[in-house]
């Protein structure tokens, strides 16, 4: 039965990670040679993929990635696209970066449609207020349990297409009442927002936080991915852009605690209070539908340097 178990889960996610897939494909080209050792020699196509246009590059990935960074809030923006539709979404788009956002999709030939929140964040205000200005098709999404406004709320379980690419949403609460981990089975890739952080974990002192709930949320839901999937967060404060479910089980000092301890050791973090919270949250609320005088002109803004 156990077995029947574990079967079921690797059909389930793919066991091959991007890089193998590229690697694959490079390969496989005609115009690739043997060197006298008899190895392939890939500088060919090397120099080939320098010379191409963007969009030309981007065809050999499966999925086309960019993780981006404010180094303003310590927040990760996620640029993720389909390689044959060219659709393409955020995660997690920061107010002020949007304009940036924006010129890589559109150096890139892609065209933003959705804009996912992980959560309602507390510590700056989102971007995809901003983008339903900027971009006629775009919408915006984020959990149903969030309580916030959106053009599309999702359920745990649920499964979110653009192009032909799918995201699996799983409800990871904990660090808010309406986290979302949105995960990508095909390319083993998953985007924990606040929930899981690189060998840390968001904290759990307001907007519903629950220490217990998020242990089993990362428990549940997100270490029983397979241990080689990578995980991206929502934040980093120490220069750390991945990890993978297999670091976390065995390195996280916070989730390595059993639960009580875990309950315990948030307790006792006495983190300060977030500055942006007051402005952020009931913005995020509504979409992060905001004027830009009532964002630009909060100096807690441009000198916040947060702590999720
Ligand atoms: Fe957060």
């Amino acid at each position: 039965m156990k077995m029947l178990g574990i079967l079921k889960h690797s059909i389930r996610y793919c066991r091959r990670p991007v890089a193998a897939n590229l690697q694959s494909t490079i390969g496989s080209t005609n115009s690739n040679k043997r060197t006298l050792d008899g190895q392939l020699d890939l500088r060919c196509t090397h120099v080939r993929h320098v010379h191409d246009d963007a969009k030309r590059v981007a065809e050999h990935e499966s999925v086309i990635f960019r993780q981006m960074f404010d180094g303003e809030t310590y927040t990760y923006t996620y640029l993720l696209g389909c390689p044959e539709t060219r659709a393409a979404i955020l995660i997690d788009p920061v107010y002020e970066m949007v304009d940036r956002d924006v010129k890589v999709a559109e150096e890139m030939e892609l065209d933003i449609i959705y804009g996912l929140n992980t959560h309602v964040h507390a510590d700056h205000v989102t971007g995809t207020g901003k983008l339903k200005e900027l971009l006629p098709r775009f919408k915006s999404v984020i959990s149903k349990s969030s309580g916030a406004k959106a053009d599309i709320h999702l359920e745990d379980g649920a499964e979110f297409k653009f192009g032909n690419q799918c995201i699996k949403c799983l409800s990871t609460p904990g660090h808010t009442g309406g986290c979302m981990t949105y995960v990508l089975p095909e390319h083993a890739m998953a985007f924990t927002g606040d929930a899981l952080l690189i060998r840390a974990c968001g904290r759990t002192d307001f907007q519903e936080g629950d220490s217990g709930k998020l242990y089993e949320s990362v428990w549940r839901k997100i270490f029983t991915l397979p241990n080689h999937f990578y995980l991206y967060p929502g934040h980093d404060y120490r220069g750390f852009s991945r990890t993978t479910v297999a670091e976390e089980k065995k390195f996280n000092p916070r989730l390595t605690l059993d639960k009580e301890k875990f309950v315990q050791f948030m307790k006792e973090l006495d983190l300060a209070y977030p500055k942006l919270i007051d402005k952020s949250l009931p913005a995020n609320l509504k979409c992060g539908e905001i004027s830009k005088e009532a964002i630009l002109g909060s100096e807690d803004v441009l000198s916040h340097m947060g702590n999720h």
